[in-house]
């Protein structure tokens, strides 16, 4: 592992795996080249080694080996060849090959740059002659042009500046010189990350981890990284965050599709995308559909709550629930749920209300349909049924003619000159379940009186509004409402026009709100 980690230039990010750090060769001054005579310092880097200790040094030239040892880590040379340490504890370094060059034009380069690092050539001339002007060229193209000696100075080095570097100067004489030419590989700091997930056909609703993977040189095991994830064209899962892993605690189907992960420098310096990984949900069809009640067994209680619990044995994401009493065509209520059961309330449940019931689940692969459960309503002698119970069976209509009963009925037992059209507080008429509603005049039904300031004889039309609100939960029924899948329960019926002679011929409008 560690032999093919050091081959190439790579370590796992894991502090566990780089379990012996590698030795390193810093340069001062930091050229690989420089002039013949010259000396370069080299220091050997152990990890681990806070204070100077015995280094093995090994150089190289012509197939020669030189082997040496000093009391420090710091070797002084003045001969070409390929250098290579050792320091205690530490494994033998990579090569530093060294050039003391014979000619008077050299071009000087670092031994090992790294993406995001400033990236410093150096052109030299020794002897009499003065240089006029001095080009450096990449790949055999001009990328700098200066009259004077200067450095080349990239200042975040990518691996796109990688290539065979030269310098060419002008001399005062017209001629023309070439430098030694210099391959320079600029090094990845991390590599590509790879975006990793533990299931990539996950079953829907389950938890997948997605992990961004990515390696470390040897010698910048330290670089800190933050990392980032995508979904599709730019859905942002994660902010940057120092986690190379990311957890989906419930993917759903419409999480399908291609992901990304992003890792940078903490610096922003250097950033790289992975390639995308395709992920796709599965979808568990809908099956064993049951409906079951509470009370069990469908036995119900006139004047109590019954509770229809749809349920599936099988199934994953968003499924609709549906109720049905057979013999209507029309569905009690529908729920939409990312559960495996739904619930559909009858808060008052009425004898008439009595027959075999079913429900249907469907989440997109087809609709089942459980077996039907026989209701049986058991009547109570206190639970007298009121003049609502006709509103379960007959729906809307039956309301209607209840609120113009209700008026009609309150209208005649008006005083003359009472508070009826005088009161413009607006109020409201309660049911509530359980309770069937007597009509109690003046008390619990208000009128209110729309155009306050009109003074009315009899015979005048009265604008007045009747509000019956029943307050529940989404897709609770009950039996007003027992038609109207999940709506809310106010329902407001506006505009009753009234004549105040015994005359039943009203207009009425309806509108629900
Ligand atoms: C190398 O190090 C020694 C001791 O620190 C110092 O005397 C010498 O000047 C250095 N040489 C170079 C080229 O930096
Ligand atoms: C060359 O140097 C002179 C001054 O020494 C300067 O004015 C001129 O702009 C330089 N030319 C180029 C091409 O850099
Ligand atoms: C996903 O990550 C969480 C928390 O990091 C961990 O508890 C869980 O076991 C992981 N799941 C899998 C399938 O690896
Ligand atoms: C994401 O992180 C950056 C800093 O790294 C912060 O400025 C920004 O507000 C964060 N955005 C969200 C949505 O958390
Ligand atoms: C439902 O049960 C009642 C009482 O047991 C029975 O009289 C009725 O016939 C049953 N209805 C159906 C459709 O099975």
């Amino acid at each position: 592992m560690l032999l093919w980690a050091s081959l190439l230039g790579l370590a796992a990010v894991s502090e566990r795996l780089a379990t012996t750090p590698q030795s390193v060769i810093s340069l001062q001054p930091p050229w690989t080249t420089v002039f013949r005579g010259e000396r370069i310092n080299l220091t050997c880097n152990g990890f681990h080694v806070s204070a100077p200790a015995k280094v093995k040094w090994y150089r190289k030239n012509f197939g020669k080996r030189y082997p040496s040892e000093t009391p420090g880590n710091t070797l002084e040379v003045r001969d070409s060849g390929e250098y290579k340490c050792q320091a205690r504890g530490s494994l033998l370094s990579n090569p530093v090959n060294l050039l003391f060059s014979t000619g008077s034009f050299i071009l000087q380069a670092p031994h090992s740059v790294f993406e995001g690092d400033a990236l410093v050539l150096r052109c030299q001339k020794r002897g009499k002659e003065k240089l006029i002007a001095v080009k450096y060229t990449r790949n055999g193209k001009v990328i700098a042009n200066s009259n004077t000696s200067v450095d080349l100075l990239i200042p975040q080095a990518s691996l796109s500046n990688s290539g065979n570097y030269q310098c060419i100067g002008s001399l005062e004489n017209a001629y023309i010189l070439k430098s030694n030419s210099k391959v320079i590989r600029i090094r990845e700091l991390f590599s590509q990350p790879k975006l990793t997930v533990t299931d990539s056909q996950p079953r829907e609703g389950n938890s997948v981890n997605l992990s961004c993977e990515t390696q470390h040189p040897l010698e910048r095991p330290d670089t800190q990284l933050h990392f980032i994830f995508f979904r599709g064209s730019g859905v942002t899962l994660s902010n940057w965050s120092r986690s190379p892993e990311f957890q989906i605690t419930a993917i759903w189907r419409e999480d399908s599709g291609s992901y990304w992960c992003g890792a940078e420098t903490v610096t922003r310096d250097v950033h790289k995308l992975s390639l995308p990984l395709q992920i796709e949900v599965q979808r568990i069809p809908v099956s064993g559909v049951l409906l079951e009640t509470q009370p069990q067994g469908g036995r119900a209680v006139e004047g109590e709550t019954l509770v229809l619990v749809c349920s599936v044995a099988e199934g994953t994401g968003d499924t609709t629930f549906s109720w049905y009493r057979e013999g209507m065509e029309e569905s009690l209520g529908r729920k939409r749920r990312r559960s495996q059961r739904a619930e559909l309330e009858i808060p008052v449940v009425w004898e008439s209300q009595a027959g075999l019931y079913y429900c249907t689940a469907d989440n997109g692969h087809g609709l089942i349909q459980s077996e039907a459960v026989n209701v049986t309503v058991r009547s109570m002698p206190g639970n007298r049924r009121g003049l609502v119970a006709g509103g379960a069976t007959g729906g809307t209509l039956s309301f209607l003619l209840l609120a113009v009963a209700l008026l009609f009925y309150c209208w005649h037992q008006r005083k003359p000159g009472d508070g009826f059209l005088g009161d413009t507080t607006r109020s409201s008429l309660t049911l509530r379940p359980g309770e069937p509603p007597r009509p109690v005049c003046p008390a619990s039904v208000e009128l209110r009186q729309l155009y306050g300031n009109v003074h009315l004889k009899e015979g005048d039309l009265v604008y007045s509004e009747i509000q019956f609100i029943q307050p529940g939960e989404e897709g609770q029924a009950n039996t007003s409402r027992i038609f109207l899948e999940d709506q809310h329960a106010s329902i407001v019926y506006s505009e009753v026009k009234t004549e105040p002679q015994n005359d039943l011929a009203g207009k009425i409008s309806t509108k629900d709100e």
